[in-house]
């Protein structure tokens, strides 16, 4: 049976039909559970810790993350997605937060002002552009904050590979100072949980 990783990434291939992902499926990656609990909250943490006053979240989704942030730090993260089909639900479900369609690899670049931009689970589906929007991050949010959240797999991972496997490698991908990391996991479980902190 289909299901929505067969818009996404199928065998081991980008495929990125994001708006027909979330037009067929209410909940793709459970978001609505809020999965990956532990780099969700050690997130927040990097937020709190570091004092940041604004967040550019890329690759919101529904928005159930944005939501969880603003109850814990009182931001209002400026939320933006690919799919309008998920910036219309997420705009229906948090109608006081703040959603706008918007691809990262072309758009970025406008959302300078923010003081931190946060790739919440996102970093799978942009690994062609990762040197060009690092190249935009270098020119446009010099001295900010670039905040990861990813999880990565106990050595099942099939996509992605020529790139990165675990964090140290994803961090030494990162051309960005390290301010701080985490990592965690459950011995149940499949996934590695992340939240990494640079300066950009
Ligand atoms: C794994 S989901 C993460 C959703 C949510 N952040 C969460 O953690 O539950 C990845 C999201 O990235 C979005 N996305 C993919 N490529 C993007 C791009 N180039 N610019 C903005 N969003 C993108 C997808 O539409 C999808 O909603």
């Amino acid at each position: 049976m289909e299901t929505y990783h067969d818009y996404v990434i199928k065998d081991g291939k980008f495929i990125g039909k994001f708006d027909e992902m979330y037009e067929k499926f209410e909940d793709p990656w459970t978001q609505m559970k809020q999965p990956n609990k532990y780099s969700r909250m050690s997130g927040i943490l990097h937020l709190k810790n570091f004092e940041i006053t604004s967040v550019l979240e890329c690759g919101c989704g529904l928005g159930y993350y944005a939501d969880w942030i603003y109850h814990e730090t009182k931001m209002v993260p400026k939320s933006v997605d690919i799919s309008s089909v998920a910036i219309e639900k997420a705009k229906n479900i948090f109608p006081k937060l703040d959603f706008e369609v918007a691809n990262i690899v072309t758009d970025l670049k406008k959302y300078n002002t923010y003081n931190c931009v946060l790739f919440a689970e996102l970093i799978w589906y942009i690994l062609p552009d990762l040197k060009t929007i690092f190249t935009i991050l270098e020119e446009n949010f010099k001295g900010k904050f670039l905040l990861v959240n990813q999880v990565f797999y106990k050595g099942s991972q099939k996509y992605g590979t020529d790139y990165f496997t675990n964090l140290d490698e994803f961090i030494n991908h990162v051309p960005f100072t390290l301010l701080a990391r985490c990592e965690a996991t459950a011995t149940k479980d499949s996934t590695i949980e992340t939240s990494t902190l640079f300066r950009i």
